[in-house]
């Protein structure tokens, strides 16, 4: 990270999909990463091999970001290890495509708790710390905020509201040096994409042929985005909330 002074970075949601590929890029720009996952513990510690393969610095960690006691004890972990952090990614969410019909209570509690309260508490958590002077935080949202596909209402409104609470973050914790920024990643070949059999689907390709760039985004794509927006690169950007999708919208 040129000329910043970033250090230690969590990624929440890291044991696949594009929370992995931040975290790879991250650890790329010299930052200690702290790889979180909710379940499974073998994709997440294969990434921190990847990264101690290269010669970075990781460690997993399991946390629910749903839960305030998890979230303290992430941040707990990951300052013991590596000292305060100073760059967060929200990264983990789940996501279910269902008719408005469909969605129940259990549902839209597992979404808005993962996806948004998720977001909340660690990004309290960050600025919790007393120690930090400047920290960037970066969430990530959908382009389908943007594009509002079909059957995706409660993740795409757990969504938007994330991207509703990144601008109100930022303008709360801008004095402090604390940047609060989103990504809006589109339809990317992941784990959690292939158990919805995403990849092949007449979805895809109608995405394909609206997406000016022509393919479905990769967990490569997003980490030098996120990687320049933890940098001091992006020292005068916050409470933006950035399309990364090939051009679709
Ligand atoms: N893939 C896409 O097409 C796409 C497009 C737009 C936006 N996004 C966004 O990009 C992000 C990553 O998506 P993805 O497709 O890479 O997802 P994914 O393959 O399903 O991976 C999700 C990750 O989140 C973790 N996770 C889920 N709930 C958690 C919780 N409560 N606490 C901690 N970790 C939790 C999972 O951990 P375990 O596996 O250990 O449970 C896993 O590491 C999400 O925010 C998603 O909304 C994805």
């Amino acid at each position: 990270m040129s000329g910043n002074t970033t250090r230690t970075a969590i990624v929440t949601g890291a044991s696949k999909g594009l929370g992995a590929g931040i975290a790879k890029a991250l650890a790329e720009t010299g930052a200690a990463v702290v790889v979180n996952y909710r379940g499974h513990a073998e994709g997440a510690e294969r990434v921190v091999e990847d990264i101690t393969a290269k010669g970075g610095r990781a460690i997993a960690v399991q946390a629910d970001v749903a839960g305030r006691e998890d979230v303290s004890r992430l941040f707990g972990r990951a300052r013991a290890a590596y000292g305060p952090v100073d760059v967060l990614v929200n990264n983990a969410a789940v996501a279910t495509f269902a008719p408005l019909s469909d969605i129940t209570e259990a549902e839209f509690q597992r979404e808005m708790t993962t996806n948004l309260l998720g977001t909340i508490l660690t990004t309290q958590a960050l600025a919790a710390q007393d120690d930090i002077t400047s920290a960037s935080v970066i969430n990530v949202s959908t382009a389908g905020t943007v594009t509002h596909p079909l059957y995706s209402s409660l993740y795409v409104a757990s969504k938007s509201a994330v991207n509703a609470f990144t601008i109100v973050a930022a303008k709360e914790l801008g004095p402090r040096g604390i940047r609060v920024n989103a990504i809006m990643p589109g339809p990317s070949d992941t784990e959690g994409t292939r158990a919805m059999g995403y990849p092949g689907s007449d979805q895809e390709a109608q995405a394909i042929a609206a997406t000016p760039l022509g393919r479905t985004g990769s967990p490569d794509d997003y980490g030098p985005l996120v990687a320049f927006l933890a940098s001091d690169d992006a020292r005068w950007i916050t409470g933006d909330v950035i399309l990364a999708s090939g051009g679709l919208r």
